[in-house]
């Protein structure tokens, strides 16, 4: 027994290993609870009284040897994992992260946003779905008034009146009234028409709305506030206002920017004319100040109101509206570099 004993001190002494599984294997073996350090503890009783002392110390020192093992293995593994942090390079630059991209939409309402930002307009916001007062009685547009055919629209229930907003102009009215003049607000949002989808057109769009309602607003500050707006967003300084009508304002006008016709795409795109429509405007309509329980005998005011998708195609000579919807990231990502 006693010679086993010894056999597995050699056995142990010349034990190595890199592996810290194969290492817990050998604890366990040897010094685990059915090891065989107690194994020979167990058969302590049965050993003759004259070989008990030689028999002690041989287990006693099994153990000691295992256990210092155990602590030296330990040891050479455990430097081996400093060492691998120490071999990792930090300088080394990190994989990329993939960064995603804004919707060209996104990007075009956040620049009108910052260019009437500079010129003290806050930002407003109105619900899609929209009651009937907001969306047309209150612009001025009573039931049954021809001018609402001018939009086809998305009615979800009658009584109380739900739609969807066919226009941005509704959030004019929220603002109105639930703000003092002076007042300058843009608004922009989605809006819905029950209109056949096709390259040009959607059955939902976005559009963003100024308003600007303060004591003696006249004509030439609308004039003079697109002017800036248009050398700002499009780079060109030359506009003209054609006399339009809108129901809620008086006069009303269609502002067109003068484009160019320097490329074949000049020439398509403005039909030849070298102008392009951007947006409708007018003076608002004293109806519908008082609409809103603002004094019109005291104050005036202009807004305006154009559709994002247009400006985004415009400037970004998107072909198809219907691609702006489509998700499709391989048309997203090319717009990485204009945020
Ligand atoms: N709401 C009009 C539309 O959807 C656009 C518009 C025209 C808005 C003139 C205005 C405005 O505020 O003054 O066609």
């Amino acid at each position: 027994m006693i010679e086993e004993i010894q056999n597995k001190i050699q056995q142990v002494l010349s034990f190595s290993t890199n592996n810290i599984d194969e290492l817990e294997k050998f604890r366990i073996d040897f010094i685990g609870k059915k090891g065989f350090v107690s194994h020979y503890f167990s058969e302590f009783k049965k050993v003759e009284p004259s070989k008990k002392k030689e028999y002690g110390l041989a287990i006693n020192e099994l153990k000691n040897v295992t256990l210092k093992k155990i602590e030296e293995l330990k040891e050479t593994l455990g430097t081996d994992v400093d060492k691998k942090v120490k071999d990792f390079d930090l300088t080394k630059p990190a994989s990329m992260i993939e960064l995603g991209s804004r919707h060209p939409i996104s990007i075009i309402r956040d620049k009108i946003i910052d260019i009437f930002y500079k010129i003290g307009f806050n930002v407003s916001e109105g619900p899609e779905i929209e009651d009937d007062w907001h969306n047309f009685t209150a612009l001025n547009l009573p039931m049954h008034h021809p001018a609402r055919d001018m939009q086809d629209t998305f009615f979800i229930k009658k009584d109380p009146d739900l739609l969807l907003r066919t226009h941005t102009s509704s959030v004019q009215i929220r603002h109105m009234e639930e703000n003092e003049p002076p007042i300058r607000t843009i608004s922009p949002g989605r809006v819905y028409r029950n209109e056949d989808i096709s390259a040009r057109s959607h059955c939902f769009f976005h559009q963003i709305e100024g308003l600007y309602i303060d004591e003696n607003v006249s004509f030439a500050d609308l004039k003079q506030t697109l002017l800036y707006f248009t050398k700002e967003l499009f780079g060109k300084s030359k506009i003209r206002l054609r006399p339009s009508y809108f129901p809620f304002t008086e006069p009303s006008a269609e502002v067109d920017i003068y484009w160019g016709l320097e490329s074949e795409t000049d020439y398509r795109i403005t039909k030849g004319t070298g102008w392009l429509e951007i947006m409708g405007c007018g003076m608002i309509d004293p109806n519908v100040l008082d609409n809103c329980k603002i004094d019109s005998s005291k104050y005036s005011g202009f807004a305006f109101g154009m559709g994002i998708e247009r400006i985004a195609m415009l400037l970004y000579q998107i072909e198809d509206i219907r691609i702006l919807y489509d998700n499709d990231v391989r048309f997203i990502n090319q717009f990485k570099d204009s945020i």
